[in-house]
């Protein structure tokens, strides 16, 4: 016999965007002090503005790691909650509101492919002495783990800098992943030159690079990318200068290194956002970052008659970061308002322990 379920009560009923905003709201105010939401830049505003902390990926990370709230709700995609789980104590959850909110640059590196970039460097030099591993924020918890168990470091696009000068204090050379266009835009910055940088293509053997190669290179650069930064060229900077000759040229360190060396600045989010602050009123800005960061600073910044300009004549947004949206994020909201958690992002205590090794290898120098 079967039996008729009416539809009516098998999906969730969606509340209009006002509607929405105010449950999250009252949500957010019975449960207290127990939550923190924690929103990066790129999440859209009907998100963005119920974060109770807004920031990068390193000053998010320092926020979670200090935080005494049960409940760290993140609203960026899921290496983040999995920095908050590692860095926050075991009775706290860390909570994605999306679990299909990833990062397509922190996908093209996984452990595998690590591992075996590892053994096969170590067939050419002795790795363990003359490689430091340095794995981006933007990566799963196993790389994480593995740079804890090599003795590396992660690092974020506001302090890769200063987490490459302590890498080359220990060795001679640096496994940089997932993303080439941070490590080579921050090896350049250092003075190393694009000579003695090389590209490791995970898909060949000994990354598609002769012995003398990788032993004559200081910066072995993993052949990642993040494919919003990828959308901004050279050629957008020169056509926008030359029809705005007063303007300010400012990217992310995720762009190509071709866009960063065209650029007056270049930094993290929160640099781009400090940045365009403290810029006086009448400043022109062309700005290559994700959109929804970019279309915040323009209004925000209307007043002041400044310009923030997006880089890119094609829309390219972050479409993982637009996963979380009002309704995801209510939810998980009321989820534990009533009891159950949802999304929890758990990393196995195998990985955590040395993924935060390498974690606050980070914070120490930060
Ligand atoms: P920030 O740490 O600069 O916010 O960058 C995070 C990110 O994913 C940029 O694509
Ligand atoms: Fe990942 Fe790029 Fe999205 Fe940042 S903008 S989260 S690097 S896909």
């Amino acid at each position: 016999m079967s039996v008729s379920i009416p539809v009516r009560s098998l999906v969730r009923e969606i509340p209009d965007a006002a509607l929405c905003a105010q449950r999250i709201e009252a949500a957010r105010a019975a449960l207290g002090k127990r939550l923190i939401i924690l929103g990066h830049h790129y999440q859209r505003d009907e998100v963005f503005r119920h974060a109770d902390v807004s920031g990068d990926s390193l000053k998010l990370s320092q926020v979670a790691a200090n935080s005494q709230a049960e409940f760290i709700v993140f609203c960026g995609v899921h290496f983040m909650a999995e920095v908050a789980d590692i860095l926050s104590r075991p009775e706290q959850q860390a909570i994605l509101p999306d679990l299909a909110a990833g990062c397509s640059m922190a996908d093209m590196a996984n452990l595998a492919k690590v591992e075996r970039a590892w053994r096969e460097l170590d067939d050419v030099l002795d790795a363990e002495q003359s490689i430091t591993p340095v794995t981006y924020i933007n990566s799963a918890a196993d790389l994480k783990a593995f740079c804890g168990r090599h003795g590396g470091i992660v690092c974020t696009s506001s302090n890769a800098r200063r987490v490459l000068d302590w890498a080359y204090s220990a060795r001679e050379k640096v496994l940089f992943f997932p993303d080439q266009h941070l490590g080579r835009n921050t090896g350049k910055a250092m003075g190393i030159r694009l000579d003695e940088m090389v590209v490791w293509d995970f898909d060949l053997p000994l990354g598609g690079l002769t012995r003398e190669q990788i032993r004559a290179a200081r910066l072995i650069l993993w052949k990642g990318f993040c494919s919003v930064h990828q959308m901004f060229r050279a050629e957008h900077i020169h056509a926008y200068r030359q029809r705005h000759p007063g303007v300010q040229v400012i990217a992310h360190p995720e762009a190509s290194y071709e866009v960063c060396q065209l650029a007056d600045a270049v930094g993290s989010t929160e640099y781009i956002i400090n940045t365009i602050a403290a810029s006086p009123a009448g400043s022109h800005w062309l700005v290559g970052t994700e959109l929804n960061l970019v279309k915040r600073l323009h209004e925000r910044h209307r007043d002041e008659q400044k310009i923030v300009q997006f880089m890119s004549p094609t829309i390219s947004m972050c479409s993982t970061m637009f996963r979380t949206n009002p309704h995801s994020l209510l939810a998980v909201l009321e989820g534990l308002l009533e009891g159950r958690s949802e999304n929890v992002i758990r990393v196995p205590l195998s990985e955590s322990h040395l993924a935060r090794a390498a974690l606050e290898r980070m914070l120490a120098l930060s």
